[in-house]
């Protein structure tokens, strides 16, 4: 027997008609604020995520899922959607049309991580992104189509962090300050976080390691630090937040685990979740695309992950309709009705009446029983009198009423009834 590998999940029925639901959710409301759908590769060049995530970050240095295929090229399988969907928008020149781009995207990510609940190592995706505008009011849209999708999903007591993590301006400064504190209190940090202190001293602070979260708490904070530009952005984002009713709480703490962030980062978290409470994190990243592409594009977004927003739904006891149902049972008797009913099986369905039949040999009452399993809606009972005849019995499941109809007429008499 081989099992699928560690940290992967199978997403059976009944289970996968409460993603096509979630799914279906989204893409409403990502229609609605209109958002269209972009679909990127699974798969890069390695660069990409090294140069856009960062290469001090916990995802490039330890998760990625990384291999030479078959020219020597390293390729990586994505650990996330926004270096993708930004290198797709430089690729194909879409700062070419009108601004501002707002994309939406679904779709599996893979994390050498160390898994648990809510933590895998393939895990989905659904996210958005908006290119092109520095204008606060889309980060607030941006926020706000994250909060109303979780509304019509009914979720509660979720909790919305924002925080200003600055730009290439003002965080020289805060750098300096924060690289003193750290080398201060270098004995206390774990020896990942020695090394970041250097190259890249933002790391530290959410490095997840208790003695390096205590010397995190006394750091000095980035949105003490802003310049104006930022202050101002910031201070205009949390007025349209509240233009719009949106709670949040600001956390001077947050700074995320990617590189890319510039000024806004924000994430939104259930807390009966436990460990990885975040069902979904964003910010603005500005200086992404030169990054990647040599060309200034800002752009902001969001990634949710969607199985820590089935384990909240769950939590939070909230059942997702399940639709397993039929239409049309056909029920046989003997093999000339087995043969005639397979002609009318294809007939329904073809009319767009959802038809089952049973292949597996069953007696009368074995294909009623199944009927019923399949909740479904009417039964046709077809023997050797009924083709004789031209009379099908049909049966209303509910109502336990039965009538004959002319075997000829079945299909258009069925459809007039459902
Ligand atoms: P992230 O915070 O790394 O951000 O991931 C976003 C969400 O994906 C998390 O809040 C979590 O729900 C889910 N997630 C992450 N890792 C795992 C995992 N190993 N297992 C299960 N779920 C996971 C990003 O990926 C950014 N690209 C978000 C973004 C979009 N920022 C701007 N635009």
């Amino acid at each position: 027997m081989i099992n699928a590998p560690r940290g992967t999940n199978d997403i059976l029925p009944p289970q996968s008609f409460k993603w096509n639901y979630i799914e279906s959710k989204a893409k409403y409301i990502f229609d609605l604020y209109n958002y269209e759908e972009i679909r990127t590769p699974i798969f890069e060049y390695t660069e990409l995520f090294q140069r856009g995530i960062g290469e001090e970050t916990d995802i490039v240095e330890k998760e990625m899922y990384t291999f030479e295929d078959k020219s020597n090229r390293s390729i990586t399988l994505r650990p996330e959607g926004t270096a993708s969907v930004v290198r797709s928008f430089l690729e194909n020149k879409i700062y070419g049309k009108a601004q501002p781009t707002k994309y939406y995207y679904i779709g599996p990510m893979f994390r050498y991580e160390r898994p648990q609940s809510g933590r895998y190592r393939q895990f989905n995706q659904l996210g958005i992104e908006v290119f092109g505008s520095q204008d606060p009011r889309v980060d607030a849209e941006v926020i706000a189509v994250g909060m109303h999708y979780m509304d019509i999903l009914g979720l509660e007591d979720l909790s919305l962090y924002i925080n200003s993590i600055g730009c290439p301006k003002c965080r020289p400064k805060y750098l300096k300050k924060l690289k003193d504190y750290l080398n201060n209190n270098r004995d206390k940090l774990c020896e990942d976080c020695k090394r970041r202190i250097n190259k890249n001293p933002l790391r530290v602070l959410d490095c997840k390691n208790e003695s390096c979260q205590q010397v995190v708490d006394g750091a000095p904070k980035i949105i003490d630090y802003l310049c104006e530009e930022c202050e101002v952005h910031f201070d205009n984002l949390k007025e349209n937040l509240q233009n719009i009713n949106i709670d949040f709480i600001i956390d001077p703490g947050l700074v995320r685990g990617l590189d890319y962030y510039t000024k806004t980062a924000f994430e939104v978290k259930y807390e009966g979740l436990g460990a990885q409470d975040t069902i979904f994190g964003g910010g603005r990243y500005d200086r992404l695309a030169e990054e990647i592409g040599k060309r200034y594009v800002p752009g902001i977004g969001f990634a949710l992950g969607i199985e820590r927003l089935l384990l909240t739904l769950k939590q939070q006891g909230i059942e997702i309709p399940i639709d397993k149902s039929v239409d049309i049972y056909l029920t046989t008797i003997g093999e000339k009705a087995e043969i005639a009913s397979f002609k009318l099986l294809e007939e329904f369905r073809r009319k767009g009446i959802k038809a089952e039949i049973d292949y597996m040999n069953r007696s009368v009452g074995g294909q009623m029983k199944s009927a019923d399993r399949m909740n479904a809606t009417y039964t046709v009972i077809i023997g050797e009198n009924e083709l004789e005849n031209k009379r099908a019995t049909v049966r209303n499941m509910k109502s336990g009423e039965e009538q004959e109809i002319d075997i000829d007429n079945l299909v258009n008499s069925i459809e007039k009834m459902i």
